[in-house]
Parts: structure tokens; sequence; C-alpha cells
């Protein structure tokens, strides 16, 4: 009977403390429509909106001592919609342009191309669309040793195309230290994995450092199978080579690259591993997509061949035994030491000694 009683009263006591905040809250927004009558607050009134703020509060407090994990879920509730008012970027982004004119005439510093095409990025050459969230998490991945001068052409056209490009992407510009011979396949499987390290990409695209693309419709991106990206180089008289080349430019997304154990580890020199590549492909039963002749073309910086990156005679015989050497060739058996990390604006620099013979 008493304990009814009390909680008649409880109900009573929480009713009007409610009919008061109603009526306060009443009174504050005409008090705040007529300014006139501020500061003519009744002490009655102030009273009883203090002790109607400290119930409240009281109130409060119990709430959140006796469920302290539902608040926290609340909170990120609330932060949630936030995020989700931005849509996914288009497929086919609406700022593209198509054919593009490449002169490598860019005669500044790395220091100018900061100014003049770092504009949005983050350390490590890290972007993302800003209106709009990018299905497509692209490390680009650029073997590299003592090319500055291609590197500054390519990061001069490269940036703005994949800004247009809406991707979620990082630059790695992973170089092979000291002098031993070059191995670029070998540095595209430290480049996924060190990219791995610092994001959480689905996809990849594995670019010479001396190839600029003619048209920005080539998109720097996954699909459903991997892609061949360079399909007409100026070199090439803006034609494939052969039906099955696969060097240059191409993309796999992380299951795709995992699926074939990656690129092989032992093709010290020059040529070969991107053929390798292509078989590896096939051998897992995928196929290589290409866009068209004409969205594929590509320009390449001129030089003369690097030292310590001469043909090696033994690559090409490698390439009938892929079927069985992939299996313990690439990932799986990658070994190499982290020299040296070190970010700009433009690019991730990853400096890397990978156990080369000497060249
Ligand atoms: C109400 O609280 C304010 C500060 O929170 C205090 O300055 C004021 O004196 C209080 N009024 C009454 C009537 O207790
Ligand atoms: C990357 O860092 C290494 C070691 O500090 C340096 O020798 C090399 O020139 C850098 N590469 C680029 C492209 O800046």
């Amino acid at each position: 009977m008493l304990r009814t009683g009390f909680h008649f009263l409880t109900f009573c006591a929480l009713f009007s403390l409610l009919c008061f905040s109603l009526f306060l809250l009443y009174n504050k927004t005409s008090a705040n429509l007529q300014p006139a009558t501020n500061g003519h607050k009744s002490l009655f009134m102030e009273m009883t909106e203090n002790v109607t703020k400290a119930v409240v509060q009281q109130m409060e407090s119990k709430k959140s001592e006796a469920k302290p994990a539902v608040k926290e879920e609340k909170k990120e509730e609330v932060k949630e919609p936030e995020k989700k008012l931005l849509e996914t970027c288009s497929d086919n982004p609406p700022a593209l342009v198509g054919p593009l004119r490449v002169e490598f005439d860019f005669k500044g510093s790395l220091e100018d191309l900061k100014t003049d095409v770092g504009v949005g990025l983050e350390m490590g050459g890290r972007y993302k669309p800003p209106n709009c969230v990018s299905k497509y998490k692209v490390a680009i991945i650029i073997p590299f040793r003592n090319r500055h001068e291609h590197l500054k052409h390519w990061l001069y056209y490269l940036h703005p195309i994949l800004k247009r490009q809406l991707l979620d992407y990082g630059v790695y510009v992973i170089n092979q230290a000291g002098n031993g011979k070059f191995n670029r396949a070998k540095l595209l499987n430290v480049g996924f994995l060190e990219a791995l390290k610092q994001y959480d990409y689905n996809c990849f695209v594995f670019s010479d450092v001396d190839l600029v693309p003619l048209n920005d419709r080539n998109l720097y991106r996954c699909f459903d199978n991997p892609r061949h990206l360079a399909v007409g180089m100026d070199k090439f008289g803006y034609n494939l080579p052969y039906n099955t080349y696969f060097g240059g430019v191409s993309s796999m997304s992380k299951t795709q690259f995992e699926k074939i154990n990656g690129c092989p580890n032992t093709y010290w020199g020059w040529g070969g591993e991107d053929d390798d590549l292509y078989n590896r492909v096939m051998n897992r039963g995928m196929t290589v997509s290409r866009p068209d002749l004409m969205t594929g073309r590509y320009r390449m910086v001129k030089h003369d061949r690097d030292k310590h990156n001469e043909p090696n005679p033994v690559n090409p015989g490698k390439l009938s035994g892929t079927r069985w050497t992939m299996e313990k060739d690439g990932l799986n058996s990658l070994s190499y030491k982290v020299v040296e990390i070190t970010n700009n604006i433009l690019f991730s620099n990853v400096t890397v000694d990978i156990e080369a013979p000497p060249g």
C-alpha cells in the first residue's frame, strides 16, 4: 500500500516537472522571439528551472551509470549518418576529358610539382575524392631506381588524372637499394605488401615510371579480371607488340593477385617477368581485360637502357615452367628488408634491399 502511494507520488512529481519544463521551454522560445522581456524572469521561475535541471541531470547520470555501453553505441549512431551522406563515386566520373596532350616538358623541381599537383593530396601521395566515396582503394606501385626525371613527369601527369577518375588512391615508389641486378617483379611484390601495411587497399596498379596514358578514360582501377592498361605504346606504333603482352601498366585486385601467388621473384634483369605474370593469370583460369586501342594509348619517356638492368638470357627459358614454379615462387617465398620509408606529399618512397645479385 505504502509502495503504491510512493509510486503515485513519484509519478505526480515527474508529471508536474514535465509540465514545468514544457512551460519553461515555451517561455524561452517566446522570450527569444521578444527580446524585450529578457532578463525579467521571476525568482520562482529561476528556482524551478534550476530544480528541473538538477533532477534531469541526476536522472541522466544514473542512466549512464547503469548502461554505459548503450551510451557509447548511441554516440556511434550519431556519427554514421554523416558518412552515409556521401554517395558512392560514379563508375563514369563526370570530369574525364578523354584524349590528352603529353609532351614531357615539365622542367620544374620536385618542390614546384608539389605546389602544382599536390593540391588535395595527403602525405604519401594519398587522395580521396572529397564529394563521394570511391569503391576503388588503389595502390599504384612503381618499381624504381635512379629515374628521378621520369618520376617527375609521371607525377605531373598522373595525379590530376587519378583525381579526375575519383579513386581513393596512394602512390608507392618502390626504390631498389644498391647496384645489384634490377628486379621489377620482386619490387611489385614488395609494393603489394608494403602498401597493405599502410591502408586497406583492394586494388593494385603496377606501373613503369616512364609510362603516361594519353587518355584519362583509361581507368586506373580493377576489373573482374586482371587488366592490361598499356595496350598501345608509342614505341610499338600504338599497337600491342604481341597478343599476350602484359607489360608496362597492369591492374589486379587484391584477390586476383593473391590467387596467382603474386609475381615471380626470380626474374633478375630485364625481360620475361611480365610474360610469367600473364601465364600465372591464365593458369588460374582468369583472362586479361583491356581498354580499346584508342583509350589504351601511352607515351613513354625516351631513355637509354638502365645500367644493371640488361636483358637476362636466362629469363625467356623459364616461361615454359610457370605452371609449376608459380606455386613456390611468389608472395609465399618473398624475402626483403625495408631500408627506409620517406613520405612526401606526392608519393611514398619505400627503399628496399631485395637481396640482388651483383649486376
Ligand atoms: C540558479 O542557478 C544559477 C547558476 O546555475 C544561479 O546563479 C542562481 O542563483 C540559481 N537561482 C536560484 C533561484 O537558485
Ligand atoms: C627514396 O629514398 C632514398 C633513400 O633515402 C633516396 O636515395 C631516393 O633518392 C629516394 N627516391 C626518390 C624517388 O625520392
